[in-house]
Parts: structure tokens; sequence; C-alpha cells
């Protein structure tokens, strides 16, 4: 199963890819999350150390293996458009808490149309990963819509659209659903985040459809201590990882 985890900027993507990919470790599935965002931060929710994470190169900047695998260099313009990279996670991803963590970085510029080398690389990293049956792969992806464009989500299983209770945030819910049509995904779903009463039930409610909302999670300062104290909300907050865990049983049940 690979999920791309996606939404407006601040909304809460990070904490809840970390926190799924935590829960599916715990059943004993290979999981592999993988931080698409130039401002790279999942390592830190999933629980690593902060010195492990500051070793960690993202795959789209390391120069001599991009150019190793797709024969691209200053000499070289021509390259290849399908390196080798089946063998990229098991070698630069790095294990925590049961998840393996590739940090794949992003490529800047471009749009739809790039073909940079790097680009190249990271598209078939996601693409090619090959999975079995009980797998799962979560991309953590960068805030907002660019990203759909560069062909790097079109092998997803199903995108989860992380929203705030507010207009702005829905009408990005809607965006990533019609974008996600044209790519060929059709499970496009809705986790509504910073959820405090009633009222933002309501909201969501109303103006999400039934079918794609897979949950609510609840604002919860406890989240917020984790974040500042660099820890996995995971290990900090029960009543966030709780509905966490409500949301995954509906993902499972798809
Ligand atoms: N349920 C929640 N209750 C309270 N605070 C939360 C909750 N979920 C996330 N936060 C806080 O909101 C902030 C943003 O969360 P997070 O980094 O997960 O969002 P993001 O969508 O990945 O952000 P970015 O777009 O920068 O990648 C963090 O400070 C986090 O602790
Ligand atoms: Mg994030």
């Amino acid at each position: 199963m690979k999920i791309a985890v996606t939404g407006k900027g601040g909304v809460g993507k990070t904490t809840f890819a970390a926190t799924l990919a935590r829960l599916y470790a715990d059943e004993g599935r290979h999981v592999l999350a993988a931080d698409a965002d130039p401002d790279a931060n999942l390592g830190l929710a999933l629980g690593f150390n902060e010195e492990t994470l500051d070793s960690i190169i993202p795959i789209s900047k390391m120069r001599k293996l991009v150019e190793e695998r797709t024969g691209a260099n200053s000499q070289n313009q021509f390259y290849t458009l399908n390196p080798k990279v089946d063998d990229i996670p098991d070698k630069y991803g790095k294990v925590c808490n049961g998840v393996k963590l590739l940090v794949l970085g992003t490529v800047e510029t471009g749009g739809g149309g790039c073909v940079c080398p790097e680009h190249v690389m990271l598209k078939r990293i996601i693409n090619n990963l090959v999975i079995h049956r009980d797998d799962v792969v979560i991309l953590d992806m960068e805030a907002g819509l660019e990203h759909l464009g560069r062909g790097t989500t079109e092998s997803m299983d199903a995108f989860v659209v992380v929203i705030e209770p507010g207009a702005r945030s829905v009408q990005t819910y809607k965006n990533v659903k019609r974008l996600a049509r044209d790519l060929g995904v059709s499970q496009v779903m809705v986790v509504a985040n910073k959820v405090r009463n009633e009222e933002d039930e309501e909201f969501v409610r109303t103006r999400i459809p039934k079918e794609d909302l897979l949950g609510m999670i609840h604002y919860n300062t406890e989240v917020i201590d984790a974040d500042r104290q660099g820890k996995s909300p995971y290990d900090f907050s029960q009543t966030v990882t709780r509905e966490i865990i409500k949301i995954k049983e509906k993902i499972d049940q798809r």
C-alpha cells in the first residue's frame, strides 16, 4: 500500500504521516516513510534523534549518486531516464522504531516538464518502489499542489489530504481531488486535524463528503509539546494516537 499525505502548509501532514507509519510498524509491517519535503522533518516526528538526522543527505542532493545512476554530469547532457534505483531505500534509508526513513529532498525549479537528473531519480525511486503485499509506503509531501504536477505521485494508491477546519483547507482538498483524478489516483481521503469543538466538527462534516472523510484529530497541546521537544507525537500523546488508530482502521477497511 502506498499513501501520499498531502495538504496545505502546517495542517499536520508530518504529524499524521509519522504516527501512521509508527502504527503500521507496530503491526510488524515493513514501513518505508519517505520525506519528500525540502524542509524535511518527518524524521523527528518518527522519533529519530537529531544527530542521526543531521547525518542524512537527501537523495536529490547526492550529486555523485545521481551522476553515477543517471550518467548525467557537466560534460554529458544525455542521461538515462530509467536509472537503477531499486537498492536505494535499503542502502540509504535509516531505521528507527521499526520505520525506515528515506529522505528524498526535492528538486527546486522545473514544474511539470522538468526532466533534470535529480528529478528523474526521485520520480523513479517513488514510482518503482517494489513493495510486497503487506508493505506500507507513506510519503510525506511538501505543502501545496505543485508536486502533483511533477509525476512523482501517480503510482500512489491513495492520497490522504490533511485539512484544518477552514475554508482554505477545504479548497485544497477539492483541488487535490481534481488533480488526483487527472493522475489516475482514484482514492482521495481526508483527515481533519486540529479540530477544536463541535462547530469545527460540524464544519468538516458539512464540507467533506462522508465517503471521503476518514476521521478527525482534535487539537491537542501534547502534539505541540512533542514538537517543541523534538519528539515523536506517537510517544507523547495517547489521545491523538488513539484517534489516528481509528483513522488507520478506516484506511485498512478500504
Ligand atoms: N492535532 C494537533 N493539535 C495541536 N497541534 C498540532 C496538531 N497537529 C499538528 N500540530 C502542530 O502543528 C504544527 C504543524 O504540524 P506538522 O509539521 O505536522 O504540519 P505539516 O502539514 O507537516 O507542516 P508543513 O507544511 O510545514 O510540512 C506543529 O507545530 C504541530 O505540532
Ligand atoms: Mg511537514
